[in-house]
């Protein structure tokens, strides 16, 4: 049942703290200052390629960005274009990214680059699922079920479990850091759920008929899933956009209609860009909403703030990432959609 919400979204919005704790435990060694994947650690991949679909593939764009920091070539594809046209492969390692374990894109995908003779990683939440049969490799992301046809608990599980097969994988400087910011996350994500904001926000743009979501790096593929998760349960139009690409041409849709959510995280040079892109488009009179840690003065330009604990750049993204998931959810509440189902989508897409 819904324990008491009124929709298996809000549920499993609030079960991210569990959930997180669950794809994380027993993987991580704090006093060690490791990670343990188990047989995965000996992949020792030299190049990795993400294949996925929707949300999935906004994680693996985080994904792949993790990669990358770690000196390791790595690059996420949509699943349908790369079942179609796959890039040279070479001696890479190919992740199929999947809650379900049996969207046919990605299945699809996977079996073109098995065809092609590579390696290939199964992320998934179902124990069992297609993807974790025919993949030579499988990481379980451990989200529990998940009903509701938009993707929310599980998307934070894939972007941890992305961190602990990154550290795993490959060997980076900063590892100790990064675990203390997974252990601290479930906390923090509790933290953000009890005191949002995001209910006033979405009131107070409920009327408009387009909403757009910047980021950069890390937080870019946060502002795709914001959008993503929007136009699903809202049906109304809904854009992300790299925040350097705002004045190559979206730049035009924005007017004092459309509110932008901006994902601006810590306070280093990337912040101080984005926060450039911000003030575009105040100069256009668009509301503004930061989803910030408060690092920064992205405030001063905002009409709105959803505030996010200080952490560490990648557990960030799945803070702000939570605060985006309660302006859909409660727009769509508001709108009274149907949140659980929406109109012309399925949980599992098992269709090409
Ligand atoms: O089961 P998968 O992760 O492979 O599903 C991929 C997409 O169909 C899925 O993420 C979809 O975009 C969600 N409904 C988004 O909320």
């Amino acid at each position: 049942g819904k324990s008491g919400y009124d929709h298996y979204m809000l549920k499993e919005i609030h079960e991210q703290p569990r959930s997180l704790r669950q794809s994380l435990s027993e993987r991580v060694d704090e006093l060690g200052g490791r990670v343990d994947i188990g047989d995965l650690a000996d992949l020792n991949p030299r190049g990795v390629q993400l294949v996925a679909c929707g949300t999935s593939y906004h994680a693996a764009l985080y994904g792949a960005e993790l990669f990358r920091q770690a000196g390791i070539p790595a690059q996420a594809f949509r699943a349908s274009e790369y079942a179609t046209s796959p890039p040279p492969i070479g001696d890479a390692l190919v992740v199929g990214v999947t809650q379900s374990g049996e969207t046919a894109d990605t299945l699809s995908a996977l079996r073109e680059a098995q065809r092609r003779g590579a390696r290939t990683l199964g992320v998934t939440n179902v124990v069992g699922s297609t993807v974790a049969r025919e993949s030579d490799h499988v990481f379980y992301i451990r989200a529990g079920p998940e009903i509701g046809v938009a993707a929310t608990k599980t998307f934070a599980s894939q972007l941890a479990s992305l961190n602990l097969l990154a550290l795993g994988l490959t060997s980076t400087d900063s590892t100790r850091e990064i675990i203390s910011s997974l252990r601290d996350l479930p906390g923090q994500v509790q933290e953000v759920l009890d005191g949002s904001g995001a209910q006033a926000v979405a009131e107070t743009y409920l009327e408009s008929d387009a909403y757009f979501f910047i980021g950069r790096e890390l937080n870019y593929p946060v502002a795709l899933e914001g959008a993503l998760k929007m136009k699903e349960i809202t049906y109304k139009h809904a854009e992300g956009f790299a925040a350097g690409e705002l004045k190559h041409g979206p730049l035009a849709l924005v007017t004092n209609q459309t509110p932008v959510f901006a994902i601006v995280t810590g306070d280093d040079e990337l912040a101080q860009k984005t926060i450039g892109n911000v003030k575009e488009v105040e100069a256009r009179d668009a509301p503004v909403i930061a989803v910030t840690d408060g690092q920064s003065d992205v405030e001063r330009y905002a009409d709105h703030v959803l505030r996010v604990p200080e952490t560490h750049p990648r557990t960030a993204a799945v803070l702000a990432n939570v605060q985006l998931q309660l302006v859909s959810y409660h727009t769509a509440a508001l709108l009274d959609r149907s949140i659980d189902k929406p109109r012309n989508l399925a949980k599992s897409v098992t269709v090409e």
